[in-house]
C-alpha cells in the first residue's frame, strides 16, 4: 500500500478524479484528496472523503497543529495531480504555495505526477508549455492532455493526426507526427 496524494485541480475533468480515487483505493492505497477551491466547485468534498475515508481540505489554515501542508507532502509516496489546470501548471511552475495543494508540491520529497486536461489552445500557449518545460526540468511528471481527435474543445492540434482511443495507440514508424503532436492516444493520459 502506497501513501498518494491526489491533486485535484478546478476544471471540469474533476469528475473524473473521484472515479480515479476509487480504482486507487480499491487497489489497497492511502489517498489523501487535496482539492483546490475551485476543484470544490466541480465536486464536492463530501464526494471525496466518503471515497477515500480521510478529511479533504483545501487550505493551510485547516488543521494548523498538523501542520498538514507539511505533513501530508513529506509523508506521501507519490503526488498525482488529476486533473492539472493551466493555472495550477502555473503557481506549480512558480512555486506559489496560497492553498494546500500548492504547499503539498513545495513540502513534498515524493514523486510528483500532472495530468493536464484543458482546451487545446491553453495547453499550446507558450505560457502553459514553458511552466511545462519548467515542472519537467524539475523532475515531475507532465503528461499530454487527453483529447479525442474530435472537433470542438478538446480536438487534437492543428495539423496532428487523429487517433484511435487504445490507450496502447502509438504513431507508426511511417506516420509523420509533427513535434507538438503527442505521442500517445487520450486514454493513456488517464
Ligand atoms: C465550467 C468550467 C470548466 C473549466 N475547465 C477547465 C479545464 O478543463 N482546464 C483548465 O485549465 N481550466 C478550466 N477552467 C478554468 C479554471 O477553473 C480556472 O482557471 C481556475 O482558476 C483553476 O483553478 P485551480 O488552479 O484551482 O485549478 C474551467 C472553468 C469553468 C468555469
Amino acid at each position: 500500500m502506497s501513501r498518494i496524494v491526489l491533486g485535484v485541480g478546478g476544471g471540469v475533468a474533476a469528475y473524473k478524479s473521484a472515479l480515479l480515487l476509487r480504482a486507487l483505493t480499491e487497489a489497497g492505497h492511502d489517498v489523501r484528496v487535496v482539492p483546490t477551491a475551485a476543484a470544490l466547485r466541480f465536486v464536492g468534498a463530501a464526494t471525496f472523503e466518503a471515497l477515500s475515508g480521510n478529511p479533504v481540505s483545501t487550505e493551510v489554515w485547516d488543521d494548523v497543529p498538523e501542520v498538514a501542508h507539511v505533513r501530508i507532502g513529506q509523508t506521501a509516496d507519490l503526488v498525482l495531480v488529476s486533473p492539472a489546470t493551466a493555472d495550477l501548471l502555473a503557481r506549480a511552475a512558480v512555486g506559489r504555495a496560497d492553498d494546500l495543494l500548492t504547499a503539498t508540491l513545495l513540502a513534498t520529497h515524493a514523486p510528483v505526477v500532472f495530468v493536464p486536461a484543458m482546451h487545446t489552445e491553453m495547453w499550446l500557449h507558450p505560457a502553459t508549455q514553458d511552466n511545462v518545460a519548467t515542472l519537467r526540468r524539475r523532475g515531475a511528471v507532465v503528461l499530454p492532455p487527453p483529447w479525442d481527435g474530435s472537433p470542438g474543445p478538446t480536438a487534437a492540434p492543428a495539423g496532428c493526426p487523429n487517433r484511435p482511443t487504445s490507450p496502447r495507440w502509438r504513431p507508426s514508424s511511417s506516420t509523420t507526427v509533427p513535434p507538438h503532436c503527442p505521442r500517445t492516444s487520450p486514454a493513456a493520459a488517464w
